[in-house]
């Protein structure tokens, strides 16, 4: 039994959410679940637009079916053909045997991938950037959006309702409560950071493709966005846009320092710590500290994203870096995170070199511009060491004061 919501005028949510879910792509800690959104547009004709992951099926198909009344359904529009929106496809296939699947070329390769299995051609209707599939009385232009997040990715814009549908560009982490609308449910503190933690680890890498995609599209004509994940967008518009613009030019959101530090036994912390507490007596408001032995690295890394300077703090591990810091900025180096000043701390007994091996890894991103001399501890902090802490915390702050 389901209720339905409606987006616009002949537009029908029919997403629904997974609060099961522990991890998104069983990476990426979920706090409350995870929303799977999709559509259904009825003019003469009928489209869904996506399907979801394989754990909702079954309450997504109600959904659709409530939705469509006693109408077929004419049109699957697949703007991304990854499992998480792509699993009810075969399901739909047999369930409407007159349905057409719209999607690129690329999408149609990958879901006869996917779904381990040739669909027939005349079940395609095989959609490139610019074409129109006229539903009657609403239609559906679309755009291509290669890399936001795969390559076969398309977004759609309807004219006369000023629906963007945006696959997953503009979603977020986290289920939805009943209210599908960003302005109905306390957006920035429930959202906007599962919004960013899902950009900078899901889209992130592609901020040169997000911004093609920006260019092209008709952003004024834009009333509603609707993603594939998290809140619908009717309002403030220029809000998440505007983030989407920062983030895909890895620009920092605010001056601010993230601290990231791994520590066996407490001494890596002490330094970091210090150097914190240096900052804020500086007039540094923007501080976060990470344990990165403890906090996932889709954390900090989305804060990375959110601030303008970050600190990497390890010590020297079997010759090598701590395991949790490798981790960290190998992460960084795939998710193509750049433009940030950084400070290092290091630690080592007997041959310290993680400074070395941070700066080397760092030296991979783009633009992750070296800030003050590395501070190495050896082994614990001595009284003597702590002027030259407090130097790089000078210089530290007196970056991040620079506007
Ligand atoms: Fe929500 Fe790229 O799938």
């Amino acid at each position: 039994m389901q209720t339905q919501t409606q987006i616009a005028d002949g537009v029908v949510w029919v997403g629904t959410s997974d609060r099961r879910l522990e991890r998104f792509e069983n990476m990426h800690p979920l706090v409350s679940g995870m929303a799977y959104n999709a559509y259904v547009i009825t003019g003469e004709k009928t489209a869904l637009l996506d399907t979801v992951d394989a754990a909702v099926v079954p309450d997504f198909l109600d959904r659709v079916a409530l939705a469509l009344g006693d109408r077929a359904l004419d049109y699957l529009v697949v703007h991304h053909a990854e499992p998480d929106h792509g699993a009810a496809v075969m399901q739909l296939l047999l369930r409407y045997p007159a349905l057409k699947i719209v999607a690129s070329q690329k999408a149609k390769q990958l879901l006869e991938q996917f779904h381990a299995s040739e669909i027939a051609d005349d079940r395609f209707v095989v959609v490139a950037e610019g074409d129109t599939l006229d539903l009657g009385g609403r239609s559906l232009r679309f755009f291509a959006a290669p890399m936001v997040h795969w390559p076969e990715v398309m977004m759609s814009f309807e004219p006369a309702l000023g629906i963007l549908f945006s696959a997953d560009a503009f979603g977020a982490f986290g289920a939805l409560s009943g209210n599908v609308f960003a302005d109905e449910l306390d957006f920035e503190p429930r959202f906007l950071g599962e919004m960013r933690r899902y950009y900078a680890n899901i889209v992130g890498k592609y901020g040169p493709q997000v911004q093609a995609v920006l260019k092209k599209l008709p952003l004024g004509d834009i009333k509603t966005i609707c993603p594939l994940h998290g809140p619908v967008f009717r309002k403030d518009l220029d809000f998440v846009i505007g983030k989407y613009d920062v983030w895909s030019r890895y620009e920092p959101e605010q001056r601010g320092v993230v601290i990231a530090y791994g520590s066996m036994y407490g001494n890596t912390k002490q330094a970091a710590t210090l150097l914190a507490e240096s900052l804020a007596r500086r007039g540094i408001r923007n501080i976060h500290m990470h344990d990165i032995s403890k906090t996932h690295a889709s954390y900090v890394i989305s804060n990375i994203y959110k601030y303008s300077h970050l600190v990497v703090a390890a010590p020297t591990y079997n010759n090598s870096l701590y395991v949790p810091m490798q981790t960290l900025l190998h992460d960084m180096i795939t998710l193509g995170v750049q433009n940030r000043d950084v400070s290092i701390i290091a630690n080592g007994s007997w041959a310290p070199r993680a400074h070395t091996l941070m700066r080397e890894l760092l030296d991979e991103m783009k633009d992750m511009r070296a800030l003050g001399e590395p501070f190495v501890v050896t082994s614990a902090l001595k009284p003597a060491e702590l002027p030259q802490l407090e130097q790089l915390a000078e210089t530290l702050a007196a970056s991040v004061l620079k506007q």
